[in-house]
């Protein structure tokens, strides 16, 4: 398994190009389900999760080429597929797995899904996914740990999400578009790579209002065809790095990025002190010239902070002046990475779903552990500012969401290494 060794202190200075974004693409590549035409996607970025979904949807046969590997461009032709399932080896590694349900049930009327269980961060349940497409007609049996759905041909509802849910949103809207009569979803998620399977969808021939909005009509069609598509900056990695700017005091340039897509996380830390210029419609300059000053934070869906960026938070709050209280809605257990950081000399106390962070602290370097994608990428934040060496122990978390980081990192003149040790 491989570990990173990271020596803190190095001001990051320079220019980073933000990958496309990975939770964009995945529904993007289940999407292309929905058709028997080509699906070309770019701007997919080249991280452990889309070549999952790229093995997942080459198992049901459908044809996923790429001129380059790890794909950072790919065409995807759904023109037969011949297992509609989602085995467990695949969704255990990726509960996105899931957005294949709908594209699944809506073109072939079948599907079966292995059931995502639990993780890390919580137990993150598909109960609402499952709801809604019954009440578009889908006969639903949960058996041996997998879910199976069944439907001549799917038809339009209301549907009201109880919770907000992104992949459960995604789902529906897959699947909606291909079944008969209209769909309402209300109470959907508002997040920007919802609005960009949407998009994508329309490209495809769906008819889709409300883009953006809470409640999406959808119209169902008898067919979808083939179409290329860019798929939008990745915001959480965005983050990171303006966060990864901040916390050593440097100045980077972030280019192929969509700050409009980050208003909160952005206006957040400019109260905290970071100075940030969006120098157009896709680079900022980060830059932290003066200390950097606490603030409280409450995740929320989209447009509020998202829970993606908390951990990454927390690591800057370790390093800011005064009292920063983090409160987390979304996911039950997601501070992970706090006990980690109190092993770094961090001064946090948590109590359930509130951590309290009082800075700043003087972080020194050691042995820590990353336990997911969001907690590791705060651990390596946290790393970057410690004396002396950190080792993170299981980035394989990192490596399935952030494209290159360690060079990317490198490149702005972070002292960080992988090492690498027989698996
Ligand atoms: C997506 C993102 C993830 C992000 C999260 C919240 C992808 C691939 N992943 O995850 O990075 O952290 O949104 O912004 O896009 N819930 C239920 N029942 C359901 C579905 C969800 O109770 O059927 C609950 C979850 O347990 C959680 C909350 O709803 O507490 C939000 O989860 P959801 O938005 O579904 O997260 P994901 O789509 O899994």
């Amino acid at each position: 398994m491989d570990r990173f060794k990271i020596e803190g202190g190095r001001r990051l200075e320079g220019t980073v190009r933000i990958s496309g974004s990975k939770n964009a693409s995945l529904p993007a590549m289940a999407a292309a389900l929905l058709t028997n035409e080509p699906v070309h996607l770019t701007n997919i970025p080249a991280v452990r999760d889309i070549i999952t979904m790229a093995k997942l949807l080459a198992h049901m046969r459908a044809k996923v080429q790429s001129e380059v590997y790890p794909p950072t461009e790919v065409t995807i032709s759904a023109e037969e597929i011949s297992h509609a399932e989602a085995p467990y080896e695949l969704v255990k590694t990726m509960r996105a797995s899931v957005l294949t349900l709908g594209p699944l049930v809506a073109r072939f009327g079948y599907a079966r899904v292995s059931l995502p269980g639990g993780c890390a961060i919580g137990a993150r349940p598909i109960d609402l996914h499952i709801q809604a497409l019954e009440k578009m007609g889908a006969t639903i049996t949960v058996d041996h740990g997998y879910v199976e759905a069944r439907a001549k041909r799917l038809h339009g509802a209301k549907i009201h999400f109880e919770k907000i849910t992104v992949t459960g949103t995604e789902n529906i809207l897959t699947a909606a578009v291909l079944a008969e009569g209209e769909t309402v979803l209300m109470n959907a998620a508002r997040e920007p790579e919802v609005t960009d399977l949407a998009e994508l969808l329309i490209k495809m021939g769906a008819k889709i209002e409300g883009l953006g909005t809470s409640e999406l009509r959808v119209q169902g069609v008898e067919k979808l065809h083939g179409t290329s598509h860019a798929v939008i900056p990745d915001r959480i990695e965005t983050g990171t790095f303006v966060v990864a700017a901040a916390i050593t005091g440097g100045d980077v340039t972030l280019t192929n990025c969509a700050p409009r897509h980050l208003t909160v996380v952005l206006d957040h830390l400019r109260r905290c002190g970071v100075e940030i210029d969006e120098l157009s419609e896709s680079s900022m300059r980060v830059r932290a010239r003066k200390g950097l000053r606490g603030a409280d934070i409450t995740t929320e869906e989209y447009p509020g902070f998202p829970t993606d960026m908390q951990a990454q938070y927390v690591a800057l709050a370790t390093q800011a002046e005064g009292t920063s209280v983090i409160t987390e809605t979304i996911f039950e257990n997601r501070f992970l990475h706090a006990s980690e950081m109190i092993r770094m000399g961090a001064n946090i106390s948590v109590d359930g779903r509130q951590a309290i962070v009082r800075g700043p602290s003087k972080l020194s370097g050691a042995a820590v552990i990353a336990s997911d994608l969001r907690a590791s990428a705060s651990l390596v934040l946290a790393a970057l500012v410690a004396s002396n060496t950190t080792y993170i122990d299981r980035i394989y978390h990192l490596d399935r969401g952030y494209e290159y980081l360690e060079a990317k990192l490198r490149d702005l003149g972070a002292n960080i290494e992988r090492l690498s040790s027989p698996s």
